[in-house]
């Protein structure tokens, strides 16, 4: 048997043969995103003393008293939720398989305890609130956990697979091993999940020369979407950020840690967490862990230096020292950072993440005081501006009322400029390929409204232009197609509002005499409805003017708002 100072959870291979045998008879849970990154932290120990999911008695305790049953604090549970249906089938002593998401063994879960949590306590007394209409974390808890929680030791078979920058997914006894090899006696752990920039390495530096410890910066790794640029990108500007620090003076290793944004009590566990992983010190920030009302700085949920206080208080018992995050900012006089605290002057620079994004939107230069070359040139390329980025010109509008022509003239505009991948995705075009199956009830029109939007969104993503024309007479499924594709880049809708008479009079199809002479039903305009667009960014009426001109209001409205040149 393992005692509980293993440096891991995962068994002898010897072991996980017969668990793996073993499994084949034992009821699964498939693991979601968020309790695999806790599994992983349990298994690897960066969650010692605990071996399991919390029992019933831990969880309780932690809940009272900050700390596990035998005095060791340890301030947020740590606990596997189940629905109802799933807990039904259990009982205490049973062996359950936990998988990942795609069904791979990754430990044997031993059930000592089976309970329905009081949430609403638990958010109150974790997260200080159990208002579920803005706090992420009580949002989390109460509405997106299950019902049940299941508690009880762990066999690890193995830690969950990862493919992205595994060489710095470091457990702790890694961690620890690399910093003895380096001789680092005293090491400052600085959690970090937001872009870091000049101002960071000069507080950072300048609270571990005080504290006479090297670094270690853990940043988050994402769980929740493998494919986001973003994080990618994020990793990349930490690698950055490392190297422009003195030699031998910092470490790099990315946490698979689920904030649950509890303030003190999340600036504690993160301590305990550093602990686990080395570190002698702990960098606290005044409003860490903290959400915000809306994300408005000025609207906090913990008071302010709360978080730094309880961990300073603990230090003690939890064996890791708090140093306070002094904010820091440019003095453009003196061309040198200042803490912000011993400055009150008017010649402190600084620039916002929103400021940062728009800069880099509108291709501004970003000041070398705020950040690095390297580090400009990664956001550059995941943030380009607007004349680099993907976009898409969705025009909607009734059968016949121009939109494929215009469609098919803006083709011609944009291969002609040849400075971005086209794509038409025409009405017709898509019914006879990705939606042949497709009728015209409103179901099926909203599942093609969608597909198409799900296309448009990824050559958006890439760089690419994608022009859709497809009638699209429902008002939900198009915004959620502005939602899916502004996340990746332009939108901009385009009325095409030329009247139903003018249509009909056009009627190249057919369509209208058919659906008047009632030999075709739920015709858009005639025995369906077309809902127009609340708010999109053109309207054309093409009774009143030629393809050409309404292309030409196009690209005039793409040219003013940046997308080209
Ligand atoms: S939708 O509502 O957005 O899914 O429609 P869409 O995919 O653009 O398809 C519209 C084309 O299909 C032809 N067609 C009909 N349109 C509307 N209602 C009915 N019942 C219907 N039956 C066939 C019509 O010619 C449309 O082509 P366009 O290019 O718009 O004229």
């Amino acid at each position: 048997m393992q005692n509980d100072y293993s440096e891991s959870l995962v068994v002898h291979f010897r072991r996980v043969e017969a668990l793996r045998e073993q499994a084949l008879e034992l009821p699964a849970i498939d693991l979601t995103a968020r309790q695999l990154c806790d599994l992983e932290l349990l298994l690897n120990r960066g969650y010692y003393p605990l071996r399991g999911f919390m029992t019933r008695k831990e969880y309780d305790s932690v809940l009272s008293g900050m700390r596990l049953p035998d005095g060791t604090v340890w301030p947020v549970p740590i606990c596997l939720d189940v629905d109802g249906q799933t807990a039904e089938g259990i009982v205490t002593g049973d062996r359950i398989a936990l998988n990942d998401q795609e069904g791979f063994l990754l430990a044997v879960l031993t059930v000592s305890d089976i309970w329905k949590p009081d949430k609403e306590l638990e958010a109150r007394t974790v997260l200080g609130t159990d208002c579920a209409t803005e706090h992420p974390g009580v949002i989390q808890l109460l509405n997106r956990t299950s019902e049940y929680y299941l508690g009880g030791s762990l066999e690890g078979v193995s830690l969950p697979v990862h493919y992205d920058f595994k060489h710095l997914r470091l457990s702790p006894s890694e961690t620890v091993r690399s910093f003895t090899m380096n001789g680092w006696r005293r090491v400052l752990g600085f959690h970090a999940d937001d872009y870091l920039h000049c101002a960071h390495r000069e507080m950072v530096l300048n609270a571990a020369r005080e504290v006479q410890a090297a670094i270690f910066m853990q940043p988050v790794a994402e769980f929740s979407h493998p494919g986001n640029l973003d994080y990618y990108t994020r990793i990349r500007c930490y690698q950055a950020f490392t190297d422009t620090f003195p030699q031998n003076m910092i470490k790099l290793g990315l946490t698979p840690f689920v904030s649950r944004k509890a303030g003190p009590r999340e600036a504690l566990w993160q301590a305990v967490v550093r602990k686990n992983f080395g570190c002698s010190h702990f960098m606290v920030a005044e409003d860490h862990a903290d959400p915000f009302i809306n994300g408005e700085d000025s609207r906090r949920y913990y008071p302010r230096g709360a978080a730094q206080g309880l961990v300073a208080e603990m230090a003690r018992e939890t064996g890791i020292e708090m140093v306070p995050q002094r904010e820091i900012g440019y003095n453009t006089a003196q061309k040198k950072y200042v803490f912000l605290s011993d400055n009150n002057d008017k010649a402190i620079s600084t620039i916002t993440s929103a400021g940062l994004r728009r800069k880099l939107a509108n291709g501004e230069d970003i000041p070398p005081w705020f950040s690095c070359p390297e580090i400009v040139e990664e956001l550059r390329y995941a943030f380009p501006p607007k004349s680099r980025q993907g976009f898409t010109v969705f025009m909607t509008g009734l059968s016949g009322s121009g939109k494929s022509t215009i469609a098919r003239v803006l083709l011609v505009k944009f291969m002609e400029m040849r400075d971005r991948p086209v794509t038409l995705l025409d009405g017709d075009i898509v019914r006879k390929n990705l939606s042949s199956e497709l009728d015209f009830s409103r179901e099926h029109r909203d599942l093609n409204i969608t597909r198409i939007g799900f296309v448009a969104s990824e050559i958006t993503k890439n760089g690419g232009i994608a022009l859709c024309a497809p009638i699209a007479p429902y008002e939900e499924s198009r915004q959620k197609n502005r939602e899916l594709i502004s996340a990746y880049g332009g939108y901009i809708e385009v009325y095409v509002a030329t009247p139903l008479e003018v249509c009909e009079q056009r009627d190249r199809k057919g369509l209208y005499a058919k659906a008047r002479s009632g030999r075709i039903k739920g015709v858009t305009g005639i025995t369906d409805p077309y809902i127009p667009p609340s708010n999109p960014e053109l309207t054309i009426d093409t009774s009143a003017i030629t393809p050409m001109e309404a292309v030409q209001e196009i690209l005039l409205y793409l040219q003013g708002e940046g997308y080209i040149e």
